[in-house]
C-alpha cells in the first residue's frame, strides 16, 4: 500500500492476526467527558480508532460508567471525574500537571486517568503505543512529563513562507491571512499531542504585524479552536514596532502611555479570540530587528510591558528569546565575540523581570550548530525562569536532505553539569525547574512543518520531532529507545526495519560532524549567503555575524579564554570556566569552540588538528557511503513510496557528503600546505 507520511508515527498498522488475538476483545470505550471538545473525548476518539485499526475491533463508545465487570472496557478520564463516579482509589495518585495514570486489570479492562484532560489525552497516546508496538501493559504505569512548558515554534510567514522550513509552504497562512482549510492544522495537533506537547507559537518570531488585523484574528481564533481539543494551546510572536507600524503612533517605546495602552488594547483583542492564549514570543533588538534598546529602555522594559499587557487575562507568558546580538562585529578585535552576547545583554535583569516573563534560550551560545557547549545565560538566571530552545528543523543540519537524528546532541546540553554556586546543576534540572524551584519552564523547539505530505520533507526527519516530544517529557530517556518505538510505529515491527533505521539515526549525528565541522569549529556551511547549507568554509569569517573560525595559514579557533581570548569561558561557572580555560581540560569535540592552535596541535587522541579533520571528514564520508546500502534491506518489508523517498534522500547524502569531504579538506589543505599523512588530500 502507499503511505504519504501525513499519520507520521500514527499509522497504528494491523498487528498480525496471532498478535492480535493475544489481546483482549474490547467491548466498550468510556469516556468521562461528554463535551466533545475536550481531550478526554478526543482521546476516547483516538482509542476507538487505534483498536480497529491495530486490532481490528470496532468498539462502541460511551459516556457514562455503566459496565459489566465481566468485559473488557477502557475508561478514560481525569482523576476528578473519576473520583465523581467514585473511585476513589485514584485519590492520591501522585500525578503532576498533565501526567497520567494507566491501570490495566487482569490484563483485561484499562483505565486511563489524567491529572487534567490532557494527561488523559497523553495516557490514551502512550496506550496506543504499547498496542501498535505489541507491548504488554504493566499492571500500574504512571508517568509525569518533567517540565510543564512543552511547545514548539513555528517560523511561518503571513506570506505562507517559512523561514528554515523546507518542507513546502506554510499549513497556517497563506497571502497574508489565516488559511480557510485548517485541516493539516488539525493533523499536526493529532502529532503534537501524541508525544506530549502542549503548546505552539503560529507565526515567525520576524513576524509581520497584519497578524493583528480583524480578519487574522478570527483566524487565531479557527487554528486554537482547532487544536484545542488536542490540548495544544495557541501563542503569538509580535514585531516590537508594531504600535509604529500599526497603530500609527509615533513611537514604540516600551514606557510610553500610549504604547502601553495600544499594546493593552491588542491584548484584550487577542484574549477575545483566543481565550486560553498561551502568551507572546518576543524576538527584539536582534539582527537589526527593534526592540526597547532602540527606545533607550533596557530589555526588561519591553519585556515587562508585554507581560503587564496579559497580566489581566490568565496565565499568559511572555517567551523572550535571548539571541540578542550585533551582526556588526569587527573581526580584528581579537576580544569580539558574539558567543558573550546573551550573558553580556541579560546580565544584572534577572530580578527585573514580571514574574510572568520567561526567558527563551538556544542550546548554545551561537546559533543551533552540529556541536557547542550548553549557552553560559543557562547559568546565570536563577529568579527568572527559562525556556530551553532547540531546532527539529535541520537548518544547519543538512536541512532534511541529510540524515541527522538529534537527541544524541540534545543529550550533550540535557545532561551537562553546569555547576552553578559549586552545586550540581544539570542543564535539563535547571530547564525543568528543580534546581531554582520555577513552577513555569521547560522548551521550545523550532519545528516549521510544511505542507508537504511527509511533513518535515524527510519521512526520517520525523523521529526528531517524535523523539523531541518525549525528550521534553524525560530528558532521561534511551535516545536508542526512542528511536527503536518510532521505527516500530512509523515503519513496521519487523527487526530488520528496526535496526537497520536504529543503526542508520545513532550513526548520523557523529557521521554528518565528521564532515561537515570537527573539534567544535561549527558546522562549516554557508554563513554569507545566509542559506546554512552546504560547505563553504571560506564564508565563517571576514563577516560581521560571528560565527568565526579564525583560521589563517598556521592556526584555526576562537580564543576564549580569560587570559588571551574572549573572556567567554569565563562566564560559565568556576568548575566549567575552569576546565574551558585550559587547553587540557578541554574535550576534543570543543577544542576549537574554546582555543586558538596551530593546525600542528596534537589532541589526546595523539592526532594532530589538520590529521583529524582530513580523517573525520573521511570517515564521516565513508560512513555516509552506506546509508543507501542499509536502506536497501527493507526493500519489500515498507510499502514502495516510502522506501524510494528515503533511499533517494540517503544517496543523495552519500554524494553530498563527498562534496563536503573535498571541499573541507581542500580548503584547508590550501590554506596550510600541510599534507595528509594518507596522501589523499589534494590529490584530486
Ligand atoms: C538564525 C536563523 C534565522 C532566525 C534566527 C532566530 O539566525 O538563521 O533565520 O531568524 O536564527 O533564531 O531568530
Amino acid at each position: 500500500p502507499s503511505e504519504t507520511g501525513i499519520d507520521g508515527w500514527l499509522r497504528y498498522a494491523a498487528l498480525p492476526d496471532e498478535l492480535a488475538s493475544r489481546h483482549p476483545q474490547y467491548s466498550t470505550i468510556i469516556s468521562l467527558a461528554d463535551d466533545q471538545c475536550s481531550p478526554v473525548f478526543t482521546a476516547a476518539r483516538e482509542l476507538q480508532l487505534g483498536l480497529s485499526k491495530i486490532l481490528s475491533q470496532n468498539v462502541t463508545l460511551e459516556t457514562k460508567l455503566l459496565v459489566s465487570a465481566a468485559s473488557s472496557y477502557i475508561v478514560i478520564g481525569t482523576v476528578k471525574t473519576f473520583l465523581s463516579a467514585g473511585r476513589d482509589e485514584y485519590e492520591n495518585l501522585p500525578l503532576k500537571d498533565d501526567g497520567y495514570c494507566l491501570v490495566c486489570k487482569d490484563g483485561k479492562a484499562t483505565e486511563i486517568i489524567g491529572q487534567n484532560d490532557r494527561g488523559a489525552l497523553y495516557g490514551a497516546f502512550e496506550f496506543l503505543r504499547f498496542l501498535s508496538r505489541n507491548q504488554l501493559l504493566p499492571e500500574m504505569r504512571i508517568s509525569n512529563p518533567s517540565a510543564p512548558i512543552r511547545w514548539v515554534n513555528q517560523w511561518d510567514n503571513l506570506d505562507g513562507s517559512i523561514e528554515r522550513g523546507y518542507a513546502g509552504p506554510s499549513i497556517f497562512f497563506a497571502d497574508g491571512y489565516v488559511l480557510d482549510d485548517l485541516t493539516r492544522v488539525q493533523q499536526y495537533a493529532r502529532l503534537l499531542a501524541s508525544v506530549g506537547l502542549n503548546g505552539l507559537i503560529v507565526n515567525n518570531v520576524n513576524s509581520n504585524y497584519n497578524l493583528l488585523n480583524p480578519i487574522n484574528m478570527q483566524g487565531l481564533t479557527r487554528i486554537a479552536d482547532i487544536m484545542r481539543p488536542w490540548g495544544v494551546r495557541i501563542g503569538v510572536s509580535l514585531y516590537f514596532d508594531t504600535p509604529k507600524g500599526l497603530g500609527g503612533l509615533r513611537t514604540s517605546d516600551p514606557l510610553d502611555p500610549d504604547v502601553i495602552a495600544w499594546w493593552g488594547y491588542i491584548t484584550s483583542e487577542l484574549y477575545r479570540h483566543v481565550p486560553d492564549m498561551l502568551g507572546y514570543l518576543i524576538k527584539a533588538n536582534s539582527e537589526g530587528q527593534p526592540g526597547p534598546l532602540t527606545y533607550g529602555r533596557t530589555l526588561a522594559d519591553g519585556a515587562n510591558m508585554f507581560a503587564r499587557a496579559l497580566q489581566p487575562h490568565g496565565d499568559g507568558v511572555v517567551m523572550y528569546r535571548a539571541f540578542v546580538y550585533n551582526h556588526h562585529l569587527d573581526e580584528s578585535d581579537w576580544k569580539n565575540d558574539r558567543a558573550n552576547a546573551a550573558v553580556e545583554y541579560f546580565d544584572g535583569l534577572d530580578t527585573q523581570f514580571e514574574d510572568n516573563v520567561i526567558v527563551q534560550i538556544k542550546y548554545g551560545p551561537i546559533d543551533f550548530q552540529i556541536r557547542e557547549p550548553p549557552s553560559p545565560l543557562l547559568a546565570h538566571l536563577r529568579k527568572t525562569p527559562i525556556i530551553l530552545e532547540l531546532q527539529v528543523t535541520q537548518e544547519y543540519l543538512g536541512q532534511q536532505d541529510h540524515v541527522v537524528y538529534l537527541p544524541p546532541l540534545w543529550k550533550t546540553i540535557f545532561n551537562f553539569d553546569l555547576h552553578v554556586d559549586g552545586q550540581q546543576s544539570l542543564v535539563r534540572d535547571i530547564v525543568s525547574g528543580q534546581r531554582f524551584n520555577w513552577s513555569r519552564s521547560g522548551y521550545a523547539a523550532v519545528v516549521n512543518v510544511g505542507n508537504d505530505p511527509t511533513w518535515l520533507g524527510s519521512h526520517l526527519a520525523m523521529a526528531n520531532l517524535y523523539a523531541y516530544g518525549l525528550c521534553t517529557w524525560d530528558p532521561q530517556q534511551s535516545e536508542e529507545d526512542i528511536i527503536q518505538g518510532w521505527a516500530q510505529l512509523t515503519f513496521g515491527l519487523d527487526k530488520t526495519i528496526v535496526d537497520t533505521i536504529t543503526n542508520i539515526s545513532m550513526a548520523s549525528w557523529p557521521t554528518y560532524e565528521d564532515y561537515s565541522g570537527n573539534l567544535g569549529i561549527q558546522t562549516l556551511c554557508d554563513i554569507v549567503t545566509h542559506c546554512h547549507y552546504g560547505p563553504c568554509p571560506a564564508s565563517q569569517d571576514g563577516n560581521g555575524w560571528g560565527q568565526w573560525t579564525r583560521a589563517d595559514a598556521h592556526s584555526i579557533g576562537m580564543d576564549r579564554t580569560v587570559a588571551t581570548g574572549t573572556g567567554n569561558a569565563g562566564q560559565y561557572p568556576q568548575v566549567v570556566a575552569e576546565q574551558f580555560e585550559c587547553i587540557d581540560t578541554t574535550p576534543d569535540e570543543l577544542l576549537l569552540w574554546f582555543h586558538h592552535v596551530p593546525y600542528t596541535h596534537r589532541l589526546k587522541s595523539g592526532k594532530t588538528v589538520i590529521q583529524h579533520f582530513y580523517d573525520a571528514h573521511y570517515a564521516g564520508a565513508l560512513v555516509a557511503q552506506t546509508f543507501p546500502q542499509q536502506w536497501e534491506a527493507l526493500r519489500g518489508l515498507i510499502d514502495d513510496d516510502r522506501f524510494n523517498h528515503v533511499a533517494f534522500r540517503l544517496r543523495y547524502q552519500a554524494g553530498h557528503a563527498l562534496v563536503w569531504r573535498d571541499s573541507i579538506n581542500n580548503f584547508y589543505y590550501a590554506k596550510c600546505e600541510i599534507k595528509d599523512e594518507r596522501n589523499r588530500v589534494g590529490n584530486h
